[in-house]
């Protein structure tokens, strides 16, 4: 383990930072593996998988605008902000890739942001291609039906612009990730990794740190406990990451 205080952002940093559900835990929304594979109170197999949707789409609905409601009713934090702060400084040598649903990295102002998990706050055909849309409704009582291309007898269901459990990110996502190391690696840049709140359970976003490394990357963990692959990182700075980010970036 590293124990450096600071991750410096100079000419030549390029930063790459993956974010998990920890940094949005200061602004009251609620992580994943604190629930016993349970959220709010569902299980996560009948609320975040297709099998779930076409079993009970209603549910699934449901659930999700309860989701929608909460994010909406909350406000990025300090940790948010200062990954705001160091984009700002470094423009096109900053990338973030979010495992976050809730939207709270693009409100609190990050612009170079990369929802590997998709957004709450976007529904898509669960047929059709056409481009997912923004939407904040809430669909309590009915599931909606696409409209573009329904068929006489057979109605598309919309769903939630979400990666589930079981489900393939988009190969555009990884792709952008991907191109934004070699960037860094091709420039000559110095490369820096930083994880922050997230378990290092759920993969691809987990093996980010070991791509990195390959790209002679330094690497950095910030996280409220020691993660799955803490060994992977050269740094952990343990503690919550509305008190850390700044403090390690600004
Ligand atoms: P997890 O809930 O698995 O992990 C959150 C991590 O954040 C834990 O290791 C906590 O110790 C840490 N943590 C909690 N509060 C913190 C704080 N204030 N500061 C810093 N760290 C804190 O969430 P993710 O790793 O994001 O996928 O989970 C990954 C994916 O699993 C999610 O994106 C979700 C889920 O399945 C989808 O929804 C597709």
């Amino acid at each position: 383990m590293g124990t450096a205080d600071r991750i410096a952002l100079d000419e030549d940093t390029w930063l790459l930072v993956l974010t998990g559900a920890g940094v949005s835990a200061e602004s009251g929304v609620p992580t994943f593996r604190d629930s016993n594979g349970l959220w709010e109170s569902h299980r996560v197999e009948d609320v975040a998988s297709p099998e779930g949707f076409a079993r009970d789409p209603l549910l699934v609905w449901r659930f999700y605008g309860e989701r929608r409601k909460a994010a909406a009713g909350v406000e990025p934090n300090e940790g948010h902000r200062a990954l705001v702060r160091a984009e700002k400084k470094l423009g096109d040598r900053f990338l973030l890739a979010t495992q976050n649903v809730d939207g709270l990295h693009t409100r609190a102002g990050s612009e170079r942001v990369v929802e590997m998990h998709g957004t709450l706050f976007k529904t898509r055909c669960s047929r059709c291609d056409r481009p997912p849309f923004e939407d904040q409704d809430t669909y309590e009582n009915a599931v909606p039906g696409c409209g573009k291309c329904q068929r006489p007898g057979s109605t598309a269901l919309l769903r939630p612009h979400i990666v589930w459990f079981g489900e393939m990110l988009d190969p555009a996502d990884l792709h952008r990730i991907e191109r934004f190391a070699q960037s860094a690696a091709s420039s000559g840049g110095k490369l820096v990794f930083l994880a922050a709140g997230t378990s290092g359970n759920v993969f691809p976003a987990a093996g980010l740190v070991d791509a990195a490394r390959k790209l002679g990357a330094d690497t950095w963990l910030v996280n409220a406990e020691p993660a799955e692959n803490t060994r992977r990182f050269a740094h952990f700075a343990r503690g919550p990451s509305g008190t850390l980010l700044p403090a390690l970036l600004d």
